[in-house]
């Protein structure tokens, strides 16, 4: 049985592989190119792929054999999941592990947005820093003001049971109330009344541009937007516009429209922080996250149901 694994895993996590199957691994810095995946594939019956994969049609019919994609990753919109359960491919994605962790990052970018780390990191580095001052860099405290959050679902939650802690009460996106989270509302009511939005909602046609200008003009002017979702659930070009016009305070962005690509506008404004798709970044919670992936790997090549799956072959 023959495995492709296209970016390298921790060696502990690829050895339960190379107990079962001959594995190959594509060993590249960035990305596999998209005709080396089509062609490395082609004789496999498991893909263990990153977030940064398209497997899409192409890929998935130059694999006549595939049973699994296991996508390391909570997120699956670079999977053609539709596709792949019509061909009978069993995909699957990896939650729960990286939420305590997703939610701890956001809140390191909410704290560093809104205390202004970056700029004050900047002005070290350049050599600027003339000594304390009473108002150099004055942020905007947290406490007693309302954390709006777009999507509770793991991680979501997950960042509002962190809001105690920092003094702010939770709003969200939802029909009806959750127990014990705060208030449910509307995406308009939330937009208009939060001093935070935080993005949490997967990205589909549904979610792709839903912060765009309209959502950016009812924010308010105080507030800041934070992403650690997907790039395309915000319109870059509105909120290099919205944030060059001061319709709202700052945003801190870990995910673009086209990573890795980034909007020279933003590049451009010291009130937008800019990190490179860090949100699940710890050692623990990579490693989780591929040995996951291995698992569901190991569980369909042995007859197994697959332990998360997403979609229904
Ligand atoms: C990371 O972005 C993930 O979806 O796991």
């Amino acid at each position: 049985m023959n495995i492709l694994v296209t970016r390298k895993l921790p060696s502990s996590v690829l050895d339960k592989l190379r107990a079962v199957a001959d594995v190959d691994v594509y060993t590249g810095e960035a990305a596999i190119p998209p005709g080396e995946l089509r062609a490395r594939v082609a004789d496999k019956v498991a893909l263990v792929s990153l977030l940064t994969d398209a497997i899409d049609r192409g890929v998935i019919d130059a694999a006549p054999s595939l049973r699994i994609i296991a996508n390391v990753a909570v997120g699956f919109n670079n999977v053609d999941v539709p596709y792949a359960s019509s061909r009978g491919i069993v995909v699957t994605n990896t939650p729960d592990v990286l939420t305590e962790s997703v939610a701890d990052f956001t809140w390191a970018l909410i704290l560093a947005i809104t205390r202004r780390l970056a700029e004050g990191e900047r002005l070290v580095r350049r050599g600027e820093w003339k000594g304390w001052a009473l108002d150099l860099l004055l942020g905007t405290e947290l406490r007693g003001k309302q954390l709006g959050l777009v999507g509770v679902g793991r991680i979501g939650r997950a960042v509002a049971a962190r809001a105690p802690a920092f003094g702010m009460r939770v709003a969200y996106t939802a029909r009806r109330e959750l127990d014990g989270l705060g208030e449910a509302m509307s995406l308009d009511r939330l937009l208009l009344t939060s001093d935070i939005v935080s993005l949490h909602v997967p990205l589909t046609p549904e979610t792709t541009h839903l912060i765009d200008k309209r959502a950016l003009t009812r924010m308010k002017r105080s507030a800041y937007l934070v992403n650690t979702a997907r790039g395309p659930v915000v319109d870059e070009d509105a909120l290099a516009w919205a944030l060059q016009q001061h319709l709202i305070a700052g945003a801190a962005l870990d995910v673009y429209e086209h990573e890795p690509a980034v909007h020279p506008d933003l590049l451009k404004l010291e009130n937008v922080l800019l990190v490179p798709h860090l949100g699940s970044g710890t050692t623990e919670t990579r490693t989780a996250m591929a040995d996951l992936a291995v698992e569901n790997v190991l569980a369909v090549l042995a007859g197994r149901p697959p332990i998360t799956p997403v979609g229904r072959p």
